[in-house]
This record gives C-alpha cells, structure tokens and sequence, in this order.
C-alpha cells in the first residue's frame, strides 16, 4: 500500500487525537495544582525547621503553636489539591474511554467483518490505555517534572545535599532506563501471548457444547495453554529482570536516606548547616526521589500503555476515516452483475470466477448448485460484505460500495446462511437492534411468517433471547432473522438458505413470504439447495465451482434441473416434491 498522505493519516487517527485532546484540556489546571501541591510539600520540611530551630531552642509554646497552624492547614490544603487532581484524572479516563472506544468499535465496523473479528483484542487495549491514563502512574509522571524545584532547594541549604540529590536521581533514573531496556521485548511479548491466549478463551466459550458434550475438556486447555505459557514465559523473564532492578534501586534509595543525615552531621560540625536543615534535608531529598522511585515502579503499565497506544493507532491508521458518503435516492433495486470474481478476505483463491448476470428491480432469483459451489460467496458480494477483486455489483447502476453506511439498512435485508441472533428481545433483533416503531416490526414479523411463533414466547416481542434469554430453535431464530431482513422492506433481499432449517409449515410460510414480496416489488435473490422453494421466483442461477452453469427464467431452467441427466447428485431426492410446472408443494 502506498504511503499515506501526513493529512490522511491524521483524519485516520482522529479519534485518539480527540480522546487525547480531553486531558490537553486538563492539562493546565492539572498542572497547576500539581505545582501548587508540589509546593506545598516543602511544609512539612519548613515544618520541621521551624520546630527544630525556633521552637526548640526558644522552648516557646506559643510559637509551636503558631507554626503548627501553618504546618497543619498547608498539609490539608495539600490533601485537597491532589485529591482533586486524582478526582480529575479519573473523570478523564472516563471520558477517555466514553469518546474513543465507541468510535474504534465503530470504525472497525465499517471496515468489514474481516477487521473486528482480528482485532477485538483492540477494545481491551482501550481499557489498558484508561487504566493508565487514570491511575497512579500519571499522577507521579506529573510529580517528577517538579524534581529539579526540590533538588534547587536542596542546593540552596548546601551545594553538597544538591549534589547527593542529582547524583541519587541520576542512579534512578539510570536504573529506570535500563529496566525498560531489558524488559520492553518481554513486555510486549508477553501482552501479544495474553491477548491471543484470552482469545483463544472466547473461541472454547463458544463452542463450549462441543467441548463438554464430546469430552475436548483436554485439548481445548491445551489449545489455550500453548498461548497462555508463551505469555507467563516472556513475562516472567521480564518481571525477573525488573524485580532485580527494582531490589537495586530499593537499596540505593536507603543508601541515600542515611547519607543524606550522616553529610547533614559533617555539615553541622562544620558548622554550615543548623541541626534542624539535617531532618528538613533529609525529607526533602525523599521527596525529590519518590516520583522518580514510583515511575520506576510503574514502567510495566507504561510499558503495556504503550504497547496498547501503538496497537490501537496502527488499527486506525489501517482503516480508512469513515465519511458520511453521498446518499443516492432509494434504489428500486435492478442487480446487475459483472464478471465478478471474489476470493475470501485475505484468500487468493477466486472463489467465483466471472459470474455475469442481470436481473430487474422487483425480479426474483434463485441461486442453486451443490455445496462449496459458491452461493454463499455469491450472496455475500451482492450485499457487499466480501468485496470483488474484479468485476462489480452495482444496483440500479451504483456500486454497493458507494451507498453510504446509514443508507445500507433501506438497501439490503440480508439473512446470512449460519444465523446468529442479538442477545436482547425479539423485537429488538427484527427492527436490527433499533426498535422505534412496533407496527414496522409487527409488519415483518407478518411478513416473515414468525408473528404468531412469536406470540406465543413467554413475553412477545419483549422475550429476551440470545445469551441469558429465552432459547430458540434452529428454525425459530431463522424466522426471526427472516423478518430481521424484511424489516422495512429494504429494496433488495438476499436469503442464503432461508429454509435450511425449516420444517414443512415453516416452509409453506416462507413459500408466502416469497410470494408476497414479489407482488411488493422487492428484488429479491434467494439460495437454496431445494428444489421446491424455486416455484416462487422468476430466474433461476446454476453455479457450479464459481461459475455460472445455467442462467435463465423458471420456466427455461427448472426443466433442465428436472431432467435426469443434469440433475445435480444432491438434488435429486427432492425432485419427487415438485409438482409438475414447478410450482412447489
Ligand atoms: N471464509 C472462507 N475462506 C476461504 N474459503 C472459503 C470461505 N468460505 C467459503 N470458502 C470456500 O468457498 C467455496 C464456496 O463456498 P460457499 O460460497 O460457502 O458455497 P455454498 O454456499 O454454495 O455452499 C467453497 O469451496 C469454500 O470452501
Ligand atoms: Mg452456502
């Protein structure tokens, strides 16, 4: 792919530029209370000082006490200046998580089924950014800015307790460099293992019937664990390496509590120094340390915000800004089909190879031919879902591509060969997930056949299916996709075996729902693999190994698929239940 355009690639990564924007917003009140908290630790070293140094050698009460009212409220103010920055950090980290995560999901929507199916793992790397973003490690990056104002101080009461504190934060920060170093292969690694091994977690959920009914308990663990071992691998190298760096950098930190008060003893001999600067100094250099001290802690979460960063910006970068597209007027929904040639998403096998037909608006089209033939890839590139290598699918004269995403749902009703259904109510699955007028969803139940079937559910159309809900059989969940596809009378509607698991009422209801399409107008392309659902359409299409074999009215067609000899083997059985003109019964 050619580089993309500084511009372009911009407009792609906008949607974490604008989750990145809100803490930019924050940025300055953020700061500005971390240097107001920043100052007001020096308090309780001044503290220290004063009680040290005044009151103690006046042995004046009062003035302890007056002192102590000033110690005291700058240490309350200081713990309402970081609590409130912690309160905003965290509200941000919401609406991090509120603006960016909702516009990937849909971004890699629009991208095709191929995009969120690789790259689910990305929603959780959101939510790895937002922990972070939220959490402590932010709040002690913003403290290790103020570092040199401590290590200034620490000057100004002796140039000596300035050099300890820079060479101390040197050795840290050394130590916090060389940990990243070392761990940062491992840390990556170990992320990619574990994002592959949880999904490698959701794939045994979902065929968990399978596992359990056949006894795969075993393999299927093992499956997992190949994945989840490489993780712990890589991880526990990494987190040894760190732990020791860490142990280090623990040591160096005591070392330099006690040389910071055994420099303050040589100073006060020489008289340099008073005895009280000896605890404030000491505090002091602890204080110039710690967020160097706590960043260290926290490379891990960065290591792993960053890893999640750069995934989620090359997921981004990867796919073209949605647009909102040009809206053509509503198609009356004439197929025309053109040397199309389609391979699977990431294949290079044409799985079709040149399939040319045409049909007119209001026309209906049975597709046929034995399995593997190619019907499902065929329906799959008329609603645009696996794109054309070559060739094209227009309707009434456009692409399927140029119809803009909002207008997809007036243009297709699709009901996919393996039928999945929404958890949530039946009437929530039928209006595809955005129910606002009952009588519409009524209207394609009716249609579809399914509106009594549903009655009859425990709560209607507000019976809660899918996960957690109300089960239904194979056949059931097809009807329900059915009106699902019908819903609104899209102009052009595509069933990939509508009848693959009906029995012979649900059949001679979808027999009436063909009918009444075609008196409706609706184009409307139907496969099967039975015979007998062709006395309802007006063209039938033989595909044979991605290509077209046979194309033509019923009445020219259906004769030849009668015909002993070019009866494909698996049809053969259902002939007997064709009444003679093709009319199905
Ligand atoms: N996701 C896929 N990736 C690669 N090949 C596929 C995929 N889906 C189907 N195929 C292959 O494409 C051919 C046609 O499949 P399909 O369109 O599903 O046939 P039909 O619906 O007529 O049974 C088959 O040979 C099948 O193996
Ligand atoms: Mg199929």
């Amino acid at each position: 792919m050619a580089t993309l355009s500084d511009l372009e690639r911009r407009n792609r990564l906008a949607p974490l530029g604008d989750a990145y924007r809100l803490y930019r917003r924050t940025f300055v009140p953020v700061v500005v209370l971390s240097f107001a908290a920043n100052l007001l630790l020096f308090a309780s070293p001044i503290y220290m000082l004063q009680v040290y140094d005044r009151v103690l050698s006046t042995r004046s009460l009062s003035t302890l006490v007056v002192v102590s009212m000033f110690g005291f409220g700058a240490i309350a103010l200081l713990g309402i200046l970081e609590f409130l920055r912690s309160r905003i950090l965290s509200r941000v980290s919401v609406a991090f998580g509120q603006e960016l995560s909702p516009k990937v999901l849909s971004r890699m929507l629009s991208a095709g089924p191929g995009v969120i199916e690789g790259n689910k793992s990305v929603m959780r790397d959101m939510d790895t950014m937002r922990d972070f973003l939220a959490g402590s490690a932010l709040i002690s990056a913003m403290d290790a800015p103020w570092t040199p104002l401590f290590i200034l101080v620490l000057y100004m009461i002796d140039p000596w307790y300035g050099t300890l504190a820079v060479v101390g934060a040197v050795l840290l920060f050394g130590l916090a460099v060389a940990s990243e170093w070392t761990t940062r292969k491992g840390m990556k690694e170990a992320q990619y293992a574990l994002v592959s091994a949880h999904d490698q977690i959701a794939t045994i959920a979902r065929n968990a019937d399978l596992v359990v009914s056949m006894g795969m308990q075993g393999p299927a663990t093992r499956l997992w664990r190949q994945r989840f071992d490489a993780a712990l691998g890589w991880q526990s190298e990494a987190s040894e390496r760190a732990g020791t760096i860490q142990n280090l950098t623990r040591f160096i930190r005591v070392a330099l509590q006690s040389a910071v008060i055994g420099l303050g003893a040589i100073l006060v001999i020489e008289g340099r120094i008073t005895a009280g600067m000896i605890i404030a100094g000491s505090t002091l250099l602890g204080r110039s340390l710690t967020p160097v001290e706590q960043m260290i802690g926290q490379w891990r979460a960065f290591i792993s915000f960053r890893a999640a960063d750069e995934r989620v910006r090359a997921l981004l970068a990867a796919i073209p800004a949605e647009t909102p597209g040009f809206e053509l007027p509503t198609p009356k929904g004439t197929l025309d089909v053109h040397q199309l040639v389609v391979a699977a998403p990431g294949g290079k096998v044409a799985l079709l190879k040149g399939v040319s037909f045409h049909i007119e608006a209001g026309q209906s089209l049975g597709v046929v031919g034995r399995s593997g033939s190619g019907k499902s890839t065929l329906l799959r590139a008329l609603v645009g879902v696996w794109s054309p290598a070559s060739g094209h699918v227009r309707i009434d004269g456009a692409d399927v591509g140029q119809f803009p995403p909002r207008q997809k749902g007036q243009l297709f009703g699709y009901l996919p060969q393996d039928v999945e259904l929404f958890s949530g109510t039946v009437a929530e699955n039928i209006s595809r997930l955005d129910p606002d007028d009952d009588q519409d969803v009524v209207d394609a139940a009716v249609a579809a056949g399914v509106h009594d079937l549903v009655l009859s559910l425990p709560e209607g159309y507000e019976t809660k299916i899918g996960a957690g809900g109300h089960g239904l059989s194979g056949g059931q969940k097809q009807r329900v996709a059915l009106a699902r596809a019908l819903y609104r009378w899209p102009s052009v509607i595509v069933l990939d075996e509508p009848n693959s698991n009906l029995d012979a009422q649900g059949e001679e209801a979808l027999a009436n729902t063909l009918r009444a399409l075609r008196s409706n107008g609706r184009t409307v392309v139907v496969s099967t693999h039975k015979l007998n659902l062709l006395g309802q359409v007006d063209k039938i299409l033989v595909l044979d190994e991605g290509q077209v074999k046979l194309f033509g009215s019923r009445d020219e067609i259906l004769p030849q698929l009668l015909g002993p000899k070019s009866v494909p083997a698996q049809v053969r059985p259902v002939v007997g239940t064709l009444a003679p003109g093709g009319t199905a019964q």
